[in-house]
């Protein structure tokens, strides 16, 4: 073999130049961390700061022991713990999609759970837990995914344990592996979930009567799991963002060179449209539609196309025959006379599952026929595409699998239609793109490395100070940033999910009053008119862009720079 192909070679199984790379960068630690000049868990201590949602009292009744234990009461890392438990076994699983950084968590987990207790991988995500499917975590294994994107150290599922048979299988592992801790790594029905086994593994698991811990670690590229300063945003969000605004820039950086395209880009984050913010404002495209001012606004289906068509020609008449629309994934579960279509369906699958088993066409015409009027036209007047999707199986949760949706070729086919209404001259020549899986597993941006190399070592701390029914997080980011834990009880909050009273903690959707939303309403007329993009470029691990906050956090927390002080 020559040099040059056993180098090639080399790289296979995450050895690119790249990789080797990245494994070496330091991570930055927060400053509690390392007093006392060496790395070491911290203490905790809880201050008057309490969280609560309007449903807390009842929230407490149902969760009455770790409710009692914290008080709802935030704790606040507070230097050098004195005396750490030790013999302590951890176990660390991830539930739901990928986020970047993962592996972090559990290489801060590891560093300060030290040798003095043990680490356990769980296979598999929630299923490997109750199927028992452990495994030691190694400190050579860590140094080979640091820095690294994906789960695949883990693997993940999204599976909800919900039933006494699953509740009984978790206390079996807890039993099989002797357990004291577990962290659940996941979104917010994970951290829901979370909540729940840290209220039943309170206590009489263990064979000496001891409970097993249980915290949590707030992850998702959605960024709809955010509680203010305590919470500014979940891991992966920030990688996620950045992989599309230098996707979604280079494709503005292609429609004034090659002049004849709008591309409708749609981008991931199922309910919320966090992700489609933060990309308009790194990149000022043309038009970013976001889902919840749709809801707030009432806005209709038409009147959306309107206003894309609108710009479409006003643009075409100053010369400039392209643009790029961003897209949220959730979008036509804002609209509301699709939202209440999509209900509608629900309902009519719901009540007759036998008739819904039928194959597509079918099934398309049995709900047609089961809709009221209105609907009944709104349903036919959509393309069979989304027809189809619409009435497709729905998720392990009852929801529409609004990821399948083609929303950006059925707003592009609207739209066209609707530009040939207001002008037949111009020019209206059209791409499709779904940015979503492309953004989930890249290697971590230098804060989400950092924040969850962080979050790691504040749910290992927070294990070894004896804590349970917390989730760890990490505040201050424009100052060094600073460990908190946040009492799960005071998160919940009861939603009504699938006809059933549910005790969740409620997603964080876009503010229309925020500071982000704000600016860029104050903008976006601009960006319609001219072509006023940037291109932010590939993330940077190194260099001036390195310790970039996202855009819409640093406004929302009203830091005074976009860096990532730490
Ligand atoms: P989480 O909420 O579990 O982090 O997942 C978010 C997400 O990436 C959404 O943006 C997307 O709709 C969904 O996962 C897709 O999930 P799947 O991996 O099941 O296709």
């Amino acid at each position: 073999m020559s040099d040059i192909v056993s180098v090639i070679t080399g790289t296979e199984r995450h050895h690119s130049i790249f990789e080797e790379c990245i494994r070496k960068l330091e991570v930055p630690v927060c400053s509690v961390f390392k007093e006392g000049g060496t790395l070491a868990p911290v203490a905790f201590e809880s201050g008057a700061e309490k969280v609560s949602t309007r449903d807390t009292p009842k929230v407490n009744e149902k969760f009455p022991l770790a409710a009692a234990a914290s008080g709802n009461q935030v704790l606040r890392g507070r230097g050098r713990n004195p005396s750490p438990a030790t013999g302590k076994r951890v176990a660390v699983l991830f539930s739901g999609g990928p986020a970047a950084g993962g592996h972090n968590v559990i290489a801060g987990l590891k560093r300060v759970l030290g040798a003095g207790n043990t680490l356990f991988g769980v296979r598999a995500g929630p299923k490997g837990l109750l199927k028992g499917d452990l495994f030691e975590v190694t400190d050579a294994s860590v140094a080979q995914v640091l820095n690294t994107g994906g789960f695949d150290f883990l693997g993940s599922d999204r599976t909800k344990i919900k039933s006494d048979e699953q509740f009984a299988s978790v206390k079996k592992t807890c039993l099989d592996y002797d357990l004291d801790a577990i962290v659940v790594v996941g979104g917010d029905d994970s951290n829901t979930n979370a909540a729940i086994l840290a209220e039943l593994l309170f206590k009489g698991v263990k064979k000496d009567g001891r409970g097993v811990q249980v915290i949590g670690v707030p992850k998702t590229i959605d960024g709809d799991l955010q509680i203010g300063d305590l919470l500014p945003i979940s891991f992966g969000f920030d990688t996620a963002t950045r992989i599309y605004a230098e996707l979604a820039g280079n494709i503005l950086q292609d429609t004034p060179s090659s002049r004849k395209y709008w591309h409708f880009v749609k981008l991931m984050g199922r309910a919320a449209s966090h992700v489609a913010l933060e990309v308009a404002l790194q990149v000022k495209p043309a038009v970013a539609l976001i889902s919840e001012e749709v809801a707030e606004k009432q806005m209709p289906f038409g009147a959306i196309i309107d206003r894309i068509a609108q710009v479409v020609v006003a643009r075409a008449q100053r010369g400039l025959n392209h643009g790029v629309v961003l897209v949220p994934e959730g979008l036509v579960e804002f609209i509301p006379e699709m939202n209440a279509l999509i209900a509608s369906i629900s309902q009519v699958m719901a009540a007759s599952t036998a008739q819904v088993s039928a194959t597509p066409p079918e099934r398309v015409a049995f709900i047609q026929g089961r809709l009221g009027g209105g609907q009944a036209e709104l349903f036919r007047s959509l393309p069979d595409y989304v027809q189809t999707m619409l009435v497709a199986d729905r998720d392990s949760h009852g929801n529409v699998q609004v990821s399948l949706i083609p929303t950006e070729r059925l707003l592009k086919d609207m739209v066209a239609a609707r530009v040939t209404q207001l002008d037949p001259k111009v020019k209206f020549e059209t791409q499709t793109h779904f940015f979503g899986y492309e953004g989930r597993c890249g290697a971590p941006t230098l804060f989400d490395a950092a924040y969850t190399y962080n979050l790691g070592l504040t749910a290992g701390s927070l294990i070894l100070a004896g804590k349970t029914g917390y989730m760890a997080s990490i505040t201050r980011l424009d100052e060094g940033g600073w460990p908190v834990a946040l009492p799960l009880t005071g998160l919940l909050n009861i939603e009504r999910r699938h006809g059933k009273d549910e005790m969740v903690i409620e997603k964080a959707l876009v503010k229309c009053d925020s500071p982000a939303f704000r600016y860029f309403a104050s903008r976006r007329d601009e960006w319609a008119k001219e072509d006023l993009f940037c291109s932010p470029g590939p993330r940077q691990l190194w260099g001036p862009a390195a310790k970039q906050l996202p855009m819409t956090v640093a406004l929302n927390r009203g830091y005074a720079s976009l860096a990532f002080k730490i």
